[in-house]
């Protein structure tokens, strides 16, 4: 390639090589810091500033996506009276799947962890991020087609939010109210627009508790063939 080959529409790859040491001691340090995750229910209501959440959102955004369509949007809500409504939707239909809906196989994995349907962390965290997938997008011509990967797009975009979150000192919830179609229409999101996570963020509450689990070792969750 050539010296102008950023007319053609690319750029130099900025890519600084580490040294070796220097590899392993970050790559320990990082799995370090994200094995302090934790996700808790318990929130605190003490104000987060909203530059912290954009700078998450921002974050999530350098996620790869499909066709670099980026298939997202993230809304911040610190607004009570909307999280209030959005608590009571959520609770109506949390209160139907954990009293008639969840299947046997679903509840066994789920008591553990001891959820239920009332969801206090919707009012008491102090930001309630939405994230929506698209499953379009609007071409130049104004005509709406497909957009590519858009489940394992966001699912990479939501991992890179709950580690900007984690690695700035907050905590946040991943929260699947089941369904969610809810939240298109308390927030107003056009219909190609579909709710995936609602996540409280924010600090923890003092007494904040979590599930005493184990994770997987290494060997149970990769094969590595050499
Ligand atoms: C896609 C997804 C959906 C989840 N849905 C819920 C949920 O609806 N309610 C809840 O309390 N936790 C939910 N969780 C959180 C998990 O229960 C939690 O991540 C798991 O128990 C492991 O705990 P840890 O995050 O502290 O490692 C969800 C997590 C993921 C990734």
């Amino acid at each position: 390639m050539g010296e102008d080959e950023g007319d053609q529409g690319f750029v130099r790859l900025v890519f600084e090589e580490l040294p070796l040491e220097q590899m392993h001691a970050n790559a320990e340090a990082f799995f370090e810091l994200m094995d302090g995750r934790r996700t808790t229910r318990h929130f605190s209501d003490r104000r987060v500033p909203r530059e912290l959440i954009e700078t998450a959102v921002k974050t999530a955004s350098t996620s790869p996506s499909g066709a670099h369509l980026q298939p997202w949007t993230f809304v911040a809500i610190s607004n009570q009276a909307l999280k209030l409504r959005i608590r009571e939707a959520a609770e109506e239909e949390e209160r139907k799947f954990y009293e008639e809906r969840v299947p046997e196989a679903w509840k066994e994995v789920l008591d553990p962890l001891g959820t239920d349907h009332v969801k206090d962390h919707i009012t008491e965290a102090p930001w309630v991020v939405v994230l929506f997938r698209h499953s379009q997008r609007k071409r130049a011509s104004g005509e709406m087609s497909p957009t590519y990967y858009s489940q394992e797009s966001c699912g990479i975009a939501a991992g890179l939010f709950v580690a900007a979150i984690h690695n700035m000192g907050l905590v946040t919830l991943t929260h699947t109210p089941s369904p969610m179609g809810f939240l298109r229409d308390i927030l107003q999101r056009p219909e190609h627009e579909h709710a995936m996570l609602l996540m409280p963020v924010g600090f923890p509450a003092q007494d904040a508790r979590v599930p005493h689990i184990s994770r997987k070792s290494l060997d149970e969750v990769s094969e590595f063939l050499e």
